[in-house]
């Protein structure tokens, strides 16, 4: 409520002279307008501006502080006519939007450091960047799908993640799998690079390495980096786990797997998996031996969920060579 008489000022009886004589009888925090008559002619009472609309003054707003006004740096109030309300919301408008954007791209440029801190050594070097669509050959129909589809994936990207106030997106991931020496690595690597070369972070790792980043983190006082290392890779807008499955498998790595595979199902944030397996041998090659495979199974739905699924075929390009 206003005008209930509360000192806002916070000065108390301190001779401060009193501000309550502001712009429109809005007396509150001290706020006054260069068009009150006290400061006009004072030096450094700024000149009214002239509304381009309407032609009325607009007056600058300041506060009191030691007994005189500090004038607000930057435009004029806005004008009361319509045009010139109007005119002030759009301007508002803009500039939020650019701050906001600006915000984005910060926030953006601090993700893709922290992702190339944790995936930096191992495995996004050189030969990771040689791995783009262009250097994948796509000679037989399987492979053009293969391309093709992968493609898609990486153009639509953007569309592919879950926006605040949007209905989650579905199936925003991919698993590849297929025999060895088949392209799987080379295509989710030519994914990422494509995603990262418009700005967006990535951590495109092996489970061994995703795995052993976290690992190295293990220690009394690398706690707060296993937790922001664990972190990321939960919320990177992509993370690719290359080979799925080939590590022998231990309570702590199926227990770690899930708990970061559940983490982006739960946020609807795209995975891309790559594997030697099929489901049911994917499924025992994450199970440590003789363990029950319900948290392994409990994976495999969350990646039918997550990933619509391409299998590669054809002779090993690696044999080939
Ligand atoms: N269609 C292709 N065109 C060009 N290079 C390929 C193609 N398929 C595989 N390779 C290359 O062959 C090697 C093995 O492929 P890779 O992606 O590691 O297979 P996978 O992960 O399926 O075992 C890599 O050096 C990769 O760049
Ligand atoms: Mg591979
Ligand atoms: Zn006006």
């Amino acid at each position: 409520m206003a005008g209930t008489g509360r000192d806002r000022t916070g000065c108390r009886g301190s001779g401060t002279p009193s501000p309550d004589t502001g712009t429109e009888g809005r007396a509150d925090r001290g706020r006054v307008s260069s068009g009150d008559p006290r400061f006009a002619g004072s030096p450094g009472t700024p000149e009214p501006a002239i509304c381009a609309f309407c032609g009325a003054e607009r007056h600058t707003e300041g506060r009191i502080l030691l007994g005189a006004p500090i004038w607000r740096r930057g435009s004029p109030m806005p004008c009361q006519c319509p045009e010139g309300k109007a005119d002030w919301l759009r301007m508002e408008a803009e500039a939020e939007a650019e701050r906001l954007a600006w915000r984005k791209e910060a926030a953006d440029a601090a993700m893709r450091r922290r992702a190339r801190r944790i995936a930096g050594e191992s495995g996004m070097g050189e030969r990771f960047l040689q791995r783009t669509f262009r250097t994948f050959e796509a000679e037989t129909a399987e492979q053009r799908k293969f391309k093709a589809v992968a493609q898609a994936y990486a153009r639509t990207f953007d569309d592919r993640l879950p926006k605040r106030g949007e209905p989650l997106p579905g199936r925003n991931g991919l698993v590849i799998s297929g025999t060895k020496g088949t392209g799987k690595t080379h295509m989710a690597a030519a994914i990422a690079n494509e995603i990262m070369s418009r700005g967006t972070a990535v951590i495109c790792m092996t489970e061994r390495n995703l795995l052993g980043r976290i690992k190295q983190a293990y220690s009394p006082a690398g706690r707060a980096d296993e937790n922001a290392v664990r972190a990321m890779y939960e919320r990177v807008p992509l993370l690719a786990i290359d080979d799925l499955g080939k590590e022998k498998a231990t309570e702590w790595t199926l227990s770690t797997l899930y708990a970061i595979i559940d983490a982006r199902y739960e946020r609807a944030m795209p995975l891309i998996v790559t594997t030697n397996y099929g489901a049911r041998g994917l499924a025992e090659r994450l199970t440590p031996k003789g363990e029950d495979k319900t948290t392994a199974d409990a994976i495999l739905d969350r990646l039918s969920e997550m990933c619509e699924s391409i299998v590669t075929g054809g002779e090993s390009w690696r044999a080939r060579q």
